[in-house]
């Protein structure tokens, strides 16, 4: 027997009333849109901080976030230092950055918008994040197309035509599937099964609520789906960090602008980023020990990342500051840089 759209729908709804995950941003499953006007706040918070990251990953950031700024008002009140600090270690630091840009938008509008339209033009909100928050935060029917449910479309329908071509298909799918109540349940139901069920290597077909649904299933290789096209090689990328230090201090730059990394505070460094390789000159002249190096894999490149030391005597060329060693750790210094700090302390 075939399964249409709403056996569908009303089938993962249920599964979600009683396997939804218990996570710190949600409303339990089949409740109102509560009525607290921090509400669409936590849901865009979390919604912005789950791109490219894991829920385990979030949930930390999640409660550092909502204790030191409750509500869109008190974030849009903070420095771009403070929001940029409470972020290190999340990575993709441009979220940080409209994160604090969209908080001020929406202070000054005096709340969230609700239509997807309107919440599209915020700064950082892609169509992903503006259906979530309209769907999640406002109770709206909207399509909500994330990779977990991509995966998930493209399995219970079969569709065999590779990614990214197949995106137009996979949303008039998930379009078709999306009930008109609850579609805010309904689209982390899709998560959850994507996350926990419908996984990328080896679905657990045996627990999936749609299995009898599931058309990738019975034509036997779900797995498969959806189609990647093949991956493009990363670039191996070098450079160089320095490691000065003075009387108990280290000298850390803020990073400039909008480029990588942009407005966190870092080691200086040979210019690695903005070059194929790093051929910057030193910030100082000094006699460099070398330390090593430390990997990092960003999603365009990985990077080998000498760190060098040296105690200084002259003031370093360009703006920065002498930051105390043993509060290193407040610094808000992004995963890399802390990987190349761990390296200096090692040393000693
Ligand atoms: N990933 C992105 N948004 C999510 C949500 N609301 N719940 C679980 N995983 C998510």
């Amino acid at each position: 027997m075939t399964s249409t759209a709403a056996d569908i729908s009303s089938t993962l709804i249920d599964w979600y009333d009683t396997h939804a995950r218990d996570l710190p941003w949600r409303n339990p499953p089949g409740m109102p849109v509560p009525d607290d006007p921090a509400w669409p706040y936590r849901v865009w918070l979390s919604e912005v901080m789950l791109q490219q990251t894991t829920v385990a990953a979030v949930k930390p950031y999640f409660e550092k976030f909502t204790s030191i700024w409750p509500n869109v008002e008190a974030l849009a009140q903070a420095s771009e230092d403070e929001v940029m600090a409470a972020w290190a270690g999340l990575g993709y630091y441009s979220r940080a950055r409209n994160l604090l840009k969209c908080s001020r938008e929406v202070s000054d509008l005096g709340g969230f918008p609700e239509s997807e339209d309107a919440l599209r033009k915020l700064p950082g909100l892609g169509a992903y994040t503006a259906a979530a928050i309209a769907a999640i935060a406002f109770g709206q029917r909207a399509v909500v197309v994330d990779a977990n449910v991509e995966r998930v479309v493209a399995r219970l329908f079969d569709i065999e035509e590779p990614l990214p071509g197949a995106r137009k298909t996979i949303r008039e799918r998930a379009e078709a599937i999306t009930p008109e109540h609850r579609a805010g349940d309904f689209a982390q139901a899709m998560m959850d099964l994507g996350s926990s069920i419908c996984t990328s290597k080896s679905p657990r077909c045996l627990l999936c609520p749609l299995a009898d649904a599931c058309e990738g299933r019975k034509a036997g290789e779900p797995e498969r789906l959806p189609v990647k096209p093949p991956k493009k090689a990363k670039p191996e990328r070098r450079g160089t960090a320095y490691w000065i230090e003075r009387k108990g201090h280290v000298w850390l730059v803020t990073r400039e602008g909008n480029g990588m990394l942009g407005g966190m505070r870092a080691l200086p460094d040979d210019g690695w980023s903005a070059r194929e390789d790093g051929s910057g000159p030193a910030p100082v002249d000094a006699n460099w020990e070398e330390l090593g190096a430390v990997r990092h894999t960003f999603t365009h490149a990985h990077l080998t990342l000498g760190v060098v030391r040296a105690e200084a005597s002259d003031e370093p060329t360009g703006s920065g500051e002498w930051w105390p060693i043993e509060r290193i750790d407040e610094a808000g210094l992004p995963t890399l840089f802390a990987k190349a700090a761990r390296l200096a302390l090692a040393r000693d």
